[in-house]
């Protein structure tokens, strides 16, 4: 590896590092503030000032040279960035004592750090305005101008809904010729500068902004004047909200006058690694009643009873082992349709789940059956950033549905906005411009329209140069691609098609999103048998989108059956005769779901789940429970575990398990961006010995107006239940739509469908294009719903 010397000790570097990059990989220390890890280098706070061989560079926007020296503490270096951590503390209202990020302020670590102890410098002060959105609330005079919220929101999380804007304020402008540049840029650019929120659209929580900031300017409004940073106790643990299993930071202490009972006061995360959304930021306020249940004899007679038991998708590895384990000798049958049908597609075709770092690295996305901001925001997330920091990189994103939100993340995304039911025929497109060798794509090969007759030749008997010159090559007329009746039949037309082609041709690396609606689709065996085929090409790396937080972890664990609705049931974490379940507490001591037997949430549990890049995560308890759980009702079964993380080093090793104990499993991301969460899955993936069988066309494609999906971070039954999250459970549909119906948000309307109801409240998504009503399945959905898109009547209710 290519090397530097910085301040005399030896630092390798990988192509694309910065200095500050390998820096960090190697563990030798540049002072930076305004640089996020991952990021566009906005070079606003100069901290990272270094020489390089005698010439002044910025080590964040700098790449290296092999062989150089770096100096980081010269004289000159020591003074200006003392002098910059002066004028950052100019006017800074001295709010320590209250403020919200005291004792883990970078502004106050900083100030120590470059010993600053005196101020020679002085401004008027001027009071700027608070703003507030979403979550956050914005104190401008703490704020020092160094963009990492702005860079977050746009890099990120792909919504670029902040923006440094001019504050009417004097200028500093009387240090101009005694300050050095860069202290006296930093100055100018905090005097006359503050954050102001522009996005279009408001902005629905994901707070990255509020973690990023490195002073106390952006706060979680209802954390402020809590708690003071150093009294939290910070636990480390695995967000099972959904599939991606972000790494969060339950941030607790206690809160009755004994200081016996811990509270969660907010969430953090490492936010240079791993993003993360509302629900694992703010949908943390749920938690079981601590005693739990007294009637655990009745639960398991229940179970010894049950024909059928229903598995809720964010089950415990340890919980579905248990309940595997009990199938077997109590003979009820596991059932979950949207488990059950991933299963049977993990048979047929199962790939080693890719790493998100391999998606970051891919030079064209594919995305397919997924409205991927709703299901997966850390995918969504991952997206953002590559086609922010890769310029070249592009997104083909198909969906029956056009998704906004997704499209203004770049001008790179490609919409396929595609007919109901043609995921395998959208999915053949892809194939075809990949090149692969499939026998499904032979039908759609031979739906290519007859071609138009060429343009006649100018010349028949040759064409002229640019002299008039007769050439000895008769000039032929421009090759017009085929047009395919099967693409056209899609909705995904000619123009669209060569578009897709030209961006898979000339991309080296290319992903391809396969999302949960691919599972339950008519044609999921034979899209798993052409991907199956796909799969051998070196360039395409495929991943598969679990349908619920544990579900990798579940379907590796359990035997699923399809729904066959017999009773006696028990519901696991989900519906059922009986139920099993956290009841969901709320702040207020308010019981937000009725259950028979009371679980623990998984913010009270030891315990771990499998996250969609097949690692094998930690769920570390940041909240008490007292009462008995899953491992006790084992107990009754013939088991002898007294906790359900005993049983993590008993997962199976032939189901991919490596045997590890659950105090061992590690949870972190290091400097140089190595992932040291948990451990990987093994899987082995599968060969299929069958061929796919030709695409066929879809029967006429329904036109939809109606879509089950969850609303943004509300994920599952369990998540939508927070009183936390902005958006309520309901019905949501674009504000055109809503307008045009003459409806006004919170009307409750009813949809049907042949007898069949589903009444809920309307509400806008501004990142729904057309008059569709997106429908949650936490509503009681009345078999509404054949599949995820009806057409439905609507009316008031
Ligand atoms: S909450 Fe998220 S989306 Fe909203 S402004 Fe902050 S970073 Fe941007
Ligand atoms: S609000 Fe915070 S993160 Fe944003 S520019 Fe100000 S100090 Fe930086
Ligand atoms: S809901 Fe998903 S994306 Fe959001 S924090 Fe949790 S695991 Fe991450
Ligand atoms: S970290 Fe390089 S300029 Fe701020």
């Amino acid at each position: 590896m290519p090397s530097i010397e910085i301040d005399g000790q030896k630092v390798e570097f990988s192509e694309g590092q910065t200095i500050l990059e390998a820096a960090r990989s190697a563990g030798v220390y540049i002072p930076a503030i305004c640089y996020l890890s991952g990021c566009s280098p906005t070079v606003a706070c100069k901290m990272c000032m270094v020489e390089v061989e005698g010439k002044r560079v910025y080590a964040c926007n700098t790449k290296p040279k092999a062989n150089t020296k770096v100096a980081t503490k010269t004289a000159a270096l020591v003074a200006e960035r003392q002098m910059i951590m002066q004028t950052y503390d100019v006017n800074h209202p001295l709010e320590c004592g209250v403020c919200d990020k005291s004792g883990e302020c970078e502004l106050q670590d900083m100030t120590h750090r470059t010993l600053v102890d005196r101020q020679p410098f002085s401004v008027r002060d001027n009071l700027k305005p608070f703003a507030f959105w979403a979550q956050a609330s914005y104190d401008p005079n703490l704020c020092i101008m160094c963009e990492r919220c702005v860079t977050t929101c746009s890099d990120n999380i792909g919504d670029s809904n902040l923006k440094a804007s001019k504050a009417s304020l004097h200028a500093p402008d009387k240090f101009k010729e005694s300050m050095p540049k860069d202290p006296f840029s930093v100055w100018s650019r905090k005097q006359k500068g503050m954050i102001a929120f522009v996005g279009d659209t408001p902005c629905y929580d994901c707070g990255e902004c509020i973690a990023v900031c490195p002073v106390g300017a952006i706060v979680y409004k209802d954390f402020s004047y809590k708690a003071n940073a150093w009294e939290l106790k910070h636990i480390d643990s695995t967000c099972m909200h959904c599939a991606a299993g972000c790494l969060l930071d339950y941030q607790v202490r206690h809160f009755d006058t004994l200081g016996e009972e811990q509270k969660i006061f907010r969430v953090g995360n490492d936010f240079y690694h791993n993003p993360i959304c509302g629900a694992g930021r703010f949908a943390f306020d749920l938690k079981a009643s601590t005693k739990g249940s007294s009637n655990i004899e009745q639960a398991v007679q229940k179970l010894k009873e049950a024909k059928a038991v229903y598995v809720g998708g964010d089950l415990s590895n340890e919980e579905a082992y248990l309940l595997e384990q009990m199938r077997q000798t109590c003979g009820f049958k596991l059932h979950n349709s949207k488990l059950y049908a991933y299963q049977e597609f993990l048979k047929t075709f199962s790939p080693t789940p890719h790493d998100l770092k391999d998606l970051k690295s891919s030079s064209c996305v594919l995305s397919l059956g997924s409205r991927l901001k709703n299901e997966n925001p850390l995918l969504k997330y991952a997206l953002a950033n590559v086609l922010k920091v890769n310029k070249g990189t592009s997104l083909i994103y198909a969906h029956p549905l056009e998704d906004m939100a997704i499209e203004k993340m770049s001008r790179s995304v490609v919409p396929v906005c595609h007919a109901v039911g043609a995921e395998e025929i959208i999915l053949g497109a892809f194939l075809m411009a990949l090149g692969v060798e499939s026998p499904s794509l032979e039908s759609l090969k031979a739906s290519a329209l007859v071609e138009p007759e060429p343009e006649p030749a100018e010349s028949a008997e040759g064409a002229e140069n640019a002299e008039g010159e007769a050439t000895a090559e008769p000039k032929k007329a421009e090759q017009k691609p085929p047009v395919y009746a099967m693409l056209e039949n899609a909705k995904c037309d000619s123009p669209t098609f060569e578009k897709i082609k030209g961006l898979v041709e000339k991309a080296p690396s290319i992903a391809l999103l396969i999302g949960p609606e691919i599972y339950t689709h008519p044609k999921a065996h034979n899209i798993a048998l052409m991907l199956q085929e796909a799969s051998k090409l070196d360039k395409l790396k495929i991943f598969l989108i679990p349908p619920s937080a544990n579900a990798l972890g579940i379907v590796s664990l359990c035997t699923l059956e399809k729904d066959s609705h017999a009773s006696p049931s028990v519901g696991v974490r989900t519906k059922g005769d009986f139920v099993l379940d956290s009841d969901c507490v709320d702040q207020n001591g308010q019981v937000q779901n009725q259950v028979d037997f009371i679980l623990p949430s998984f913010s009270q549990m030891e315990a771990s789940m499998v996250n969609l890049e097949g690692r094998v995560l930690a769920l570390r308890p940041a909240l008490a429970y007292e009462g008995l759980d899953f491992a006790d009702i084992a107990q009754h079964f013939g088991f002898y575990g007294e906790t359900l993380a005993e049983y993590t080093q008993e997962l199976p090793q032939d189901k991919g398990f490596l045997g590890v104990a659950y105090d061992d499993l590690t949870n972190f991301y290091a400097n140089d961006k190595s992932n040291h969460r948990g451990y990987k899955l093994q899987s082995t993936p599968s060969q299929a010995t069958e061929s796919s069988q030709p695409i066929t066309p879809i029967e006429s494609a329904p036109e939809l107006n109606a879509y089950l999906q969850f609303a943004e971070t509300q994920f599952n039954t369990h998540t939508i239940k927070s009183q936390n999250l902005q958006l309520k459970e309901g019905i949501y549909t674009s504000k055109a739509h809503l307008e045009s119906l003459g409806l006004v948000e919170g009307t409750t309307i009813r949809l049907s469908k042949e007898g069949r109801t589903l009444t809920g409240k309307i509400y806008i998504d501004h990142s729904l294009k057309r008059g569709v009503f997106m429908a949650s399945p936490s509503l009681d959905t009345g078999g509404v719903f054949a599949s995820p898109f009806e057409t439905l009547e609507w009316e008031r209710a």
